[in-house]
């Protein structure tokens, strides 16, 4: 083969070697085969030379162009190949890698606390009842001392709906409810929502309150003290808790206290903290349970879930509980 023919296929090599994806596979292609290629330039100058010369020249430029596209195609399959490899690389599946696994679920801390409640005085003898969240005025207020215009009335900001109802701002309604329906002994806690107009980093426009009330013949303010002082220790899991009974006022009531923890150590110790409102059950209540309450007689109390939950967890804002940020509900899963 003549020299320059020989230079011209290895340049093609040369070029055809750097060309590493498809595009620059044709350019290179078309640099040699190609209309304006150079060894198609050398097909085009055969006309110009003699038969003898012709012949021996074109048998050459063949086997110089075989060559050269020899090495095209060997090229577009090392490239095809290549491309295939990494498609392959990407797409793969690794089976031997773990699974990424199913989150588990976990129970709200609200639920949490109600559970812990019921536990705690279902295991002295206590039903757990519920009522309605929207309430009859009769059940929210007036069967519960508090007729229209009782100036307590306007201790709660009251969320009323269509049709005279509303939305019962305390579980004290379920007190009437079960008792009208239940013969005494009564022992029952009503946990649940409540509703009030009211919304800062301690009031959210709803709560959960649980309601106690044991009605016998022979209750006293004392068993009052004791149950409510056992419930809270157990609660906190600690003996040392202090709990105190401050007098105060509620209609259905009488007498009736607010009842205060104080830790003895932890962030909050030395502090008294409000956790509910009692009372001995006001004869008028209990009359309006359909009771003698010459006869029967005993205490009430309504406290609220998300302040115990907050002082058993040590979360300092309310809003916590509804936000729904998993960081925040995950720490409860266990
Ligand atoms: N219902 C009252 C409130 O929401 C709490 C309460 C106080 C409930 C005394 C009672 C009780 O049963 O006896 O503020």
């Amino acid at each position: 083969m003549d020299s320059t023919l020989s230079d011209l296929v290895e340049q093609a090599r040369v070029a055809l070697a750097e060309s590493g994806d498809a595009t620059s596979l044709a350019n290179a292609k078309a640099r040699f085969l190609g209309r304006d290629g150079s060894l198609t330039a050398r097909m085009k100058a055969l006309g110009s030379l003699s038969g003898e010369q012709k012949a021996a020249a074109g048998r050459e430029l063949n086997v110089a162009k075989q060559a050269i596209e020899a090495l095209v195609s060997a090229r577009e399959a090392r490239i095809a190949r290549a491309q295939l490899e990494a498609r392959l690389a990407q797409e793969s599946v690794d089976v031997t890698l773990p699974g990424r696994g199913m989150g588990a679920g976990g129970l709200h801390p609200i639920t949490l606390t109600i559970a812990r409640i019921e536990a705690i005085f279902h295991s002295i003898g206590f039903d757990v009842a519920d009522g309605p969240e929207i309430e009859e005025d009769f059940y929210n207020f007036t069967a519960l001392n508090t007729p229209e215009n009782h100036p307590a009335r306007s201790m709660h900001d009251t969320f009323y709906v269509e049709g005279g109802l509303l939305l019962r701002t305390h579980t004290s309604p379920v007190q009437v409810r079960y008792a009208r329906m239940h013969p005494p002994p009564i022992r029952v806690i009503a946990p649940g929502k409540t509703y009030r107009v009211d919304s800062d980093a301690t009031h959210s426009p709803m709560f959960h309150q649980f309601e106690g009330l044991w009605i016998d013949e022979d209750i006293s303010f004392a068993d009052l003290k004791s149950v409510y002082s056992d419930f809270l220790r157990r609660f906190f899991e600690s003996d040392s808790l202090d709990v105190r009974f401050r007098p105060s006022y509620f209609p259905f009531t009488e007498p009736s206290a607010e009842i205060d923890i104080r830790f003895p150590d932890g962030p909050l110790a030395g502090r008294w903290l409000e956790v509910s409102g009692s009372g001995q059950v006001h004869p008028n209540v209990v009359r309006n349970f359909g009771l003698d309450p010459e006869r029967w007689v005993g205490f009430a109390f309504g406290s609220g879930i998300e302040r115990l939950a907050m002082l058993r967890y040590g979360i300092g804002d309310l809003r916590l509980f509804y936000d729904n940020d998993l960081r925040f509900l995950q720490q409860f899963n266990r």
